[in-house]
């Protein structure tokens, strides 16, 4: 088949590397796509991810026989809606279930209705300021602040003091995310430790990837600020079988059944950021996509069809035996970042050594790079590359990660030299 995906950055790059390893893609291609995903299949920077008419026609045009989206955005935008409308399959929910990531209100909204374990909340608007006091009141100290809408991963505060907490409401209610915080969720805080679970639905049936841990602090030892993702591994030992059971039966069967139920199957990638408090696992938020550094280190693992498996998906009836193994080897991903990142940074720095990252046997992921005017490859962003270690042990493929990025350099490389500390710990 010929597949489009759509999305620039490390996570479609890693679904590009997948999709070009089943046996089932003839072809790919990618709007915008990145220099990662050109070595891969054609890209297409002049049309924007937006323009979902664009889109369409290029489909068209192609003769393509599916889209699978990357980011959260054109879902939330309703390309889903669009594109199958015109009858091509789409790996990615439609907009209503898209909502689950567009808003924090309706997600609670639906955990709570759905009985599906989540830290206790309340919803305030803007000119509820007093009422959002009294609610943090009742709540032990930090307490937990949420811009309703996309933030683009910066909504969420943490407020140690009850004054930290009301200068939050009150920059979140005067617009500091715009639309997206006239809206805010205030919620408990869990103490734990957090993963990501990916299961991969039709709408009905699913079927759970290898668990994965994330690392969103800018530095060792989970320091500083927060960004979009410094790192991950799979699977992590500290979800075990018993546990993703537990997800399985309190987390992703009733939210599929409720979203069945309002007339709003979901279909795709339905991501759980999970806390884990004591064994049990509590739901902070749900993205309707991969995880990005995640997807860099759950797809590569799998042994089976991905294609297969995500078109099975996106069609309505999951073949969960297009994969034989979720997790057939450890993976683990190091963010190499630009300096000054997650803050402002200066793009177009030249980037040499992914060959020799490569021949050790990493995977190299470009998730902000670019070719400038002389063909060479620049950095254009902030997280720049993941590099990707596989091996039989965490500590094998961590190692593989550590000594690939090494061979890479741009002026300003930086990166945390702790990912997976937590698992490394604990065995
Ligand atoms: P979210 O975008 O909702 O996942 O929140 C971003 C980050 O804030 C999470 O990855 C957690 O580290 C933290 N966080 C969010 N909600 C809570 C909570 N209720 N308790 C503790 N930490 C939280
Ligand atoms: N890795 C966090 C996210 O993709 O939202």
């Amino acid at each position: 088949m010929k597949v489009l995906v759509l999305g620039k950055g490390g996570r479609e790059h890693a679904l590009a590397y997948a999709l070009s390893q089943s046996p089932t893609v003839e072809r790919l291609y990618a709007i915008p796509g990145n220099p990662g995903i050109a070595r891969l299949g054609d890209i297409h920077l002049e049309i924007s991810i937006n323009d979902y008419d664009q889109i369409l026609a290029f489909c068209k045009t192609h003769d393509l026989d599916f889209v699978v989206v990357g980011p959260e955005d054109p879902l939330a935008g309703g390309i889903a809606d669009v594109l199958e409308a015109a009858g091509i399959p789409v790996f990615g929910p439609q907009k209503a279930a898209a909502q689950l990531e567009a808003s924090k209100a309706f997600a609670k909204k639906v955990m709570q209705q759905a009985g599906i374990p989540t830290a206790a909340y309340q919803v305030f608007t803007e000119d509820q300021l007093a009422a959002a006091l009294q609610f943090v009141e009742t709540l032990s100290l930090p307490v937990v602040i949420k811009a309703d809408g996309l933030a683009a991963g910066k909504g969420v505060i943490i407020a140690e003091t009850l004054p930290e907490a009301e200068s939050t409401l009150r920059s979140f209610f005067a617009g500091k995310f715009g639309r997206a915080s006239q809206r805010v969720v205030v919620e408990e805080f869990l103490q734990g430790y957090e993963a990501s679970v990916f299961a991969i639905a039709d709408g009905f049936d699913f079927l759970l990837l290898a668990p994965a841990q994330d690392h969103k602090r800018a530095y060792d030892g989970d320091q500083g600020p927060n960004t979009g993702g410094m790192g991950a591994y799979a699977p992590t030992p500290l979800v075990d079988a018993a546990l993703l059971r537990k997800v399985s039966e309190r987390i992703v069967q009733p939210l599929l059944q409720y979203m069945r139920d309002q007339g709003t199957p979901y279909r795709g990638c339905l991501y759980c950021g999970l806390m884990i408090v004591d064994g049990d696992p509590y739901v902070l938020e749900f993205n309707v996509r991969f995880g990005d550094p995640e997807a860099q280190v759950v797809l590569p693992i799998i042994q089976g069809d991905v294609a297969q498996l995500l078109y099975s998906a996106a069609t309505g009836i999951l073949i969960p035996e297009s994969v034989t193994e979720v997790a057939a080897q450890y993976a683990c991903c190091v963010v190499l970042a630009s300096e000054g990142y997650p803050g402002s940074v200066e793009t177009g720095k030249v980037i040499t050594g992914i060959e020799a990252a490569e021949e050790l046997g990493a995977i190299v992921f470009h998730a902000g790079t670019k070719r400038n005017d002389r063909g060479q490859l620049v950095t254009a962003g902030g997280r720049v590359l993941g590099v990707t270690g596989l091996g039989t042990t965490l500590e094998a493929a961590r190692d593989l990660a550590y000594r690939a990025a090494d061979q890479i350099h741009f002026e300003g490389k930086w990166y945390r030299s702790d990912i997976a500390w937590q698992a490394v710990q604990s065995s």
